[in-house]
């Protein structure tokens, strides 16, 4: 079996970023603030590599089509707008849960915090998913980039 490598490690860096904002929840659950910041500013490193992995292969390479079969293909539609949902929620939310945590806005921080750390673990779970539809249950179908759109290649 053999999968594209990029797809792979930006997977890999959701993954890692998910299974890290678990243990910054379980952190605060102890009451280790400190630690519970470190694992989640390292945890929004990861989404950051995955975003920009993710970013620029959409760029220059390009998203790749579902290759499975036909009457599949509506289903695999509908759970990627899910995930690719998810995941933009995901992210606005991560961006506003550090920076009240920074702040110490813990008011909104305290509220937000969980449903962020969810939001973030079923980006995740999805992301897997749909990686394993597009690459390794079926076989990728076609590459097309921004850039050879642009160009008309
Ligand atoms: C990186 C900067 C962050 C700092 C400095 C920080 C700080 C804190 C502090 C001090 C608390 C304890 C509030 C209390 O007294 O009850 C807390 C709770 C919490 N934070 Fe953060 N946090 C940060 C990032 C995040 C992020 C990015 C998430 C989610 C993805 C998150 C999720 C949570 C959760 C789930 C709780 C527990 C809320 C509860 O059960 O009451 N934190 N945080």
């Amino acid at each position: 079996m053999s999968v594209p490598i990029l797809p792979t490690i930006s997977t890999v860096c959701i993954v890692i970023s998910a299974i890290l904002v678990a243990i910054g929840w379980g952190k605060i659950k102890k009451g280790q603030i400190e630690s519970h910041k470190k694992t989640m500013i390292a945890s929004a490193v990861f989404a950051v590599i995955f975003f920009i992995i993710y970013a620029s292969r959409t760029v220059f390479i390009g998203n790749t089509s579902f290759g499975g079969p036909e009457n599949l293909k509506v289903f695999y539609t509908i759970f990627l707008f899910f995930h690719i949902t998810l995941a933009t929620v995901g992210a606005v939310l991560g961006i506003i849960s550090i920076s009240s945590g920074l702040k110490d806005r813990l008011n909104i921080h305290r509220k937000l915090g969980p449903f962020t750390s969810i939001v973030w673990l079923g980006t995740g779970i999805t992301g897997v998913l749909v990686y394993l539809l597009l690459y390794v249950f079926y076989k990728g179908g076609e590459t097309t980039s921004l850039i050879k759109a642009i160009l008309g290649g």
